[in-house]
């Protein structure tokens, strides 16, 4: 395994006293792969996963993103091993561990509403999973020390969780999650019930923490912002099966299906056929309208795209645009004004409902609905997607 650059471990590092010498020098955390092969898991005529192969790079901050239902948890607990796949296998560094029960998995977890101990203060809820483990008195509390500084709680270590806002709640879930240098660490929508602010402060932390420890992290929400901002990859599942793995910018730019471009970020939606190639471009023919799309092509069954077209990327005003971009006519249906940009539906006669992101201090006032515009896209500003026929 390459050991990813870790910053700050010599802050870190300790000495076990009966460890190995590799052991000796590592840091709370390790960067350790994980490989996901063919699993599945079915309960009854339900599969809650299928086929789900997935390759964690040691150091990797890999989030799980899907709608309710869609088998997130239930992938985490195969890797954590409280669920036993129905087929399939999963290897820590080419280590099979499909069978192996949860404790000796040696992974942190932080699960939403994974209480704390309400009797115990933030030190000795810390400290548990080391004392399960038979770790000697100095060690433990050099190490609990080590992981309250990580996670910016020295000063609170003798009080108990109920004198702790949920945010700091959580970061002793965290701090407790790795204070044994866990191989993994799982996270389950380890956010959810914090309110809105509290929740970008906790993420940087989780992200700082990550870069800080450079340990493997798998992460599940269901937030799409949540997952762009933290994630090195982002795994989109949906029904159980993977739709798309990448990086949140090749997400976002080269969604593979409609539901990957609804899934991440917003889109307006345009189902034509393709008539013609010219190279790079290719021409849709949407009812009688004709639309230039330039960029990749996918192999088509028969003939039937859609092509998904983010809001940012269409250009709205008063006047006719230039030549060479595709354009519609069509008149302003709602406005939602969000602070720093403005959301416009705008209906057109030969695509439906287009939706424009622009910014607001381009804007100017207010459109008033039912304002007669223009609006245009460049060729390569779609992206074309296999027609998805009615099912
Ligand atoms: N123990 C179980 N017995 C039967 N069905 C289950 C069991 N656990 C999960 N399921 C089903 O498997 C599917 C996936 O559930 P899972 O909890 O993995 O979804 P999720 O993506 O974590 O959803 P959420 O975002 O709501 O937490 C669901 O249809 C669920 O009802
Ligand atoms: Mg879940």
């Amino acid at each position: 395994m390459t050991p990813l650059p870790k910053i700050g471990t010599a802050r870190l590092a300790y000495e076990t006293g009966h460890g190995s010498g590799t052991e000796a020098d590592r840091g709370l955390a390790r960067a350790n792969s994980l490989t996901i092969r063919d699993c599945c898991k079915t309960y009854g005529a339900v599969t809650a996963v299928r086929d789900m192969s997935i390759d964690v790079a040691p150091g990797e901050f890999l989030t799980l993103l899907g709608p309710s239902g869609s088998g997130k948890t239930t992938l985490l607990m195969m890797i954590a091993g409280f669920v036993e796949p129905t087929a399939g296998d999963i290897f820590v560094n080419s280590r099979r561990i499909t069978l192996l029960p949860p404790e000796k998995r040696n992974f942190g977890m932080v699960f939403q509403g994974y209480a704390l101990f309400p009797h115990m203060t933030v030190a000795q809820n810390i400290a548990y999973p080391l004392k399960i483990r038979g770790t000697p008195k100095a060690e433990i509390a050099h190490k609990v020390n080590e992981a309250l500084d990580l996670v910016r709680l020295r000063g609170m270590a003798d009080r108990l969780p109920r004198q702790l806002s949920g945010g700091q709640q959580q970061r002793v879930a965290i701090a407790r999650a790795l204070v044994f240098s866990p191989d993994i660490l799982l996270f389950d929508e380890p956010l959810g019930a914090l309110d809105r602010k509290l929740r970008g402060e906790v993420q940087l932390e989780l992200k700082r923490l990550h870069a800080e420890l450079g340990a493997t992290f798998i992460y599940v929400t269901h937030d799409q912002d949540e997952a762009m901002t933290m994630s090195d990859r982002v795994a989109i599942i949906d029904g159980g099966r993977l739709v798309q793995i990448g990086a949140p910018s090749e997400l976002y730019e080269r969604p593979n299906s409609r539901f990957a471009a609804a899934f991440l970020g917003r889109s307006a939606f345009i189902d034509g056929r393709l008539v013609a190639r010219h190279g790079e471009e290719a021409e849709i023919a949407v009812g009688e309208a004709r639309v230039r799309h330039r960029g990749p092509v996918p192999p088509l069954a028969d003939g039937a795209v859609t092509l998904s077209l983010r809001p940012e990327k269409v250009r709205i005003g008063t006047e006719p645009p230039e030549r060479g971009l595709n354009r519609a006519r069509g008149t302003i249906e709602s406005v939602a004004y969000l602070g720093a940009t403005m959301e416009i539906a705008v209906a057109t006669a030969e695509f439906g409902l287009l939706l424009v992101t622009a910014f607001s201090a381009q804007l100017g006032t207010e459109p008033a609905t039912g304002t007669p515009v223009w609006l245009s896209w460049a060729p390569e500003a779609t992206v074309c997607l296999p027609g998805e026929t009615a099912a």
